[in-house]
């Protein structure tokens, strides 16, 4: 089941337990990547279903195109908001929908892609490369306030102050190594994980504008569902993960508007097997909803959750 070598996809069988695809359903992925998670669903729902892959980096793409081909696939250059707008606007349904968010594993393994803390690169971090703000243009060009806001806000950078000023005394900074060893240095002593994580980590969420495009996409993802279809979304860290829970409470719950009901009371993680073979899977969250049918809403009640779903 996990045989592709450039990426492992994080929850396999959590999220297909949970989406639950039957033949014939419709399904959107909106994080794409290398297929992983699109091959199995593919599997179970069947080749002639409607089927809509998404990725906003074109490496990602090319990648899908091949491993697609001759299947009746739609497969979208872009990022998920775009996308989704344009799917709501041509007035298309989906049965099952999952994004699997933030970095693929070839984006921190491949050097000059410029995420990666340990391995020397360009100050990058785009997913998508044909976009113009990169890394280097927030390091060496963002003023010491503009940097110092995205190190709180982005990172949860105690210490965002004074990396901002080291930053900025230490400019131009030119690979991913250089400004992890600066940044090591308002962190001397040992620290569990690499002292420049949360500078990394607030510098590609502002280079990728990941938090934004997730507030305004979810919405229109609640929108695209069909009565009773399944929405999975995967989040890496509480910044988004706040995000995810945050936009699934408001729209769910003992409301009469409410639109879904939580599957997934609490987050589903990784089990200790599946960390063996997948680290990257130890920070993972999944939330599942489901869209609440409301021509049968009178079945089951959607704050207990305790009859079953009407189906959806
Ligand atoms: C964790 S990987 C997904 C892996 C995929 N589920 C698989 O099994 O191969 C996340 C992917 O989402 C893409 N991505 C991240 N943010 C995006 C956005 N706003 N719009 C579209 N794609 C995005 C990244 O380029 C990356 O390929």
């Amino acid at each position: 089941m996990h045989q592709n070598k450039k990426h492992i996809p994080v929850l396999l069988s959590e999220v297909l337990l949970n989406l639950d695809p039957k033949l014939g359903d419709k399904y959107l992925d909106l994080t794409a990547g290398y297929g992983g998670h699109a091959k199995q669903v593919i599997e179970i729902i069947g080749k002639d279903s409607q089927v809509c892959l998404v990725d906003r980096d074109p490496s990602a793409v090319d990648y899908l195109k091949v491993s697609f081909k001759n299947q009746n696939v739609d497969i979208r250059n872009q990022d998920f908001y775009k996308s989704a707008v344009e799917l709501s606007e041509s007035g298309q349904k989906f049965d099952l929908i999952l994004a699997d968010l933030g970095v693929s594993s070839p984006h921190l393994n491949e050097q000059l892609r410029g995420f990666s803390i340990d391995k020397e690169g360009p100050l990058d971090m785009r997913m998508d490369q044909n976009q113009t703000l990169d890394a280097e243009k927030i390091v060496n060009g963002f003023s010491e306030k503009q940097l110092a806001k995205i190190l709180q806000e982005y990172g949860e950078e105690p210490k965002y102050l004074r990396i901002a000023r080291l930053i900025v005394r230490n400019r131009p900074i030119t690979t991913t190594t250089e400004l992890a060893k600066i940044v090591s240095k308002a962190w001397p002593g040992h620290s569990k994980s690499h002292p420049a994580t949360r500078t990394f980590q607030a510098i590609r969420i502002a280079v990728n504008d990941e938090l934004n495009l997730i507030e305004k996409a979810i919405p229109i993802w609640i929108d695209l569902l069909s009565p009773g279809g399944r929405l999975a979304i995967i989040s890496f860290h509480s910044l988004e993960d706040r995000i995810v829970k945050q936009a699934l409470a408001e729209k769910s719950g003992n409301k009469l508007d409410s639109e879904l009901h939580l599957l997934t009371k609490k987050p589903i993680v990784a089990t200790k097997d599946e960390l063996v073979f997948n680290p990257r899977a130890r920070s993972a969250k999944l939330r599942v909803a489901a869209k609440i049918n409301k021509q049968k809403k009178g079945e089951y009640n959607a704050n207990t959750g305790k009859k079953s779903l009407p189906h959806l």
